[in-house]
């Protein structure tokens, strides 16, 4: 009797000691997803961060044949309105002997993989040498960027034709957001 007294004791210690136990790991989870919240919600950027990484532009007062140097993410882009010439001379030359080939239709689709627009092109104003800037035109012999550090010559595509540069100039992740306006990054 008195063991069955010791035994039924036994086993509310041992409830007890679960119901502690099971309290504690309850604790140690809430708080550990109290922890692990903050660090997923930094994970998220902020509103004002993402507008950092962006660049609106407005085209409506780029002219035909002109050209505008926008920054994003501290870094220069152009954006050209090219001319019926410049856009047949890169088209045309879809098919020349391109130390980089790419067709000039690839080198306008949008960031959302829509297809661009002949007039418009967005390209990172840095040559893939060693980074200088590429003026339009002056000393290009296929009348599109030429860089005069070291003389690499791109076509009105923005693709390499001549000089020391490796690759094609890099186009910037680019969407339209109304008729003459897009968004970079
Ligand atoms: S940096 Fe442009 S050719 Fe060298």
């Amino acid at each position: 009797m008195a063991e069955a007294a010791g035994d039924a004791h036994a086993g509310d210690e041992s409830t007890r000691r679960d119901f502690i136990f099971i309290a504690a790991g309850s604790a140690a989870a809430v708080g550990a997803a109290a922890t692990i919240w903050p660090f997923i919600n930094q994970m998220n950027p902020a509103a004002d961060t993402r507008a950092l990484s962006t660049t609106e532009v407005d085209l409506s007062a780029v002219e035909l044949g002109q050209q505008i140097k926008v920054m994003w993410q501290g870094k220069p882009v152009f954006v050209r309105h090219r001319t019926a010439e410049e856009i047949a001379a890169a088209q045309r030359d879809d098919f020349a002997n391109l130390k980089d080939p790419q067709a000039d239709a690839d080198r306008l689709i949008q960031e959302d993989g829509q297809a661009g627009q002949p007039e418009w092109i967005v390209l990172q104003a840095s040559c893939t040498h060693l980074g200088c800037v590429p003026t339009f035109a002056e000393g290009s012999a296929f009348g599109g960027w030429f860089c005069p550090c070291h003389g690499s010559d791109y076509d009105t595509s923005g693709r390499i034709r001549r000089g020391p540069a490796p690759r094609n100039l890099d186009i910037a992740p680019y969407v339209f957001t109304g008729p003459t306006a897009i968004r970079i990054g």
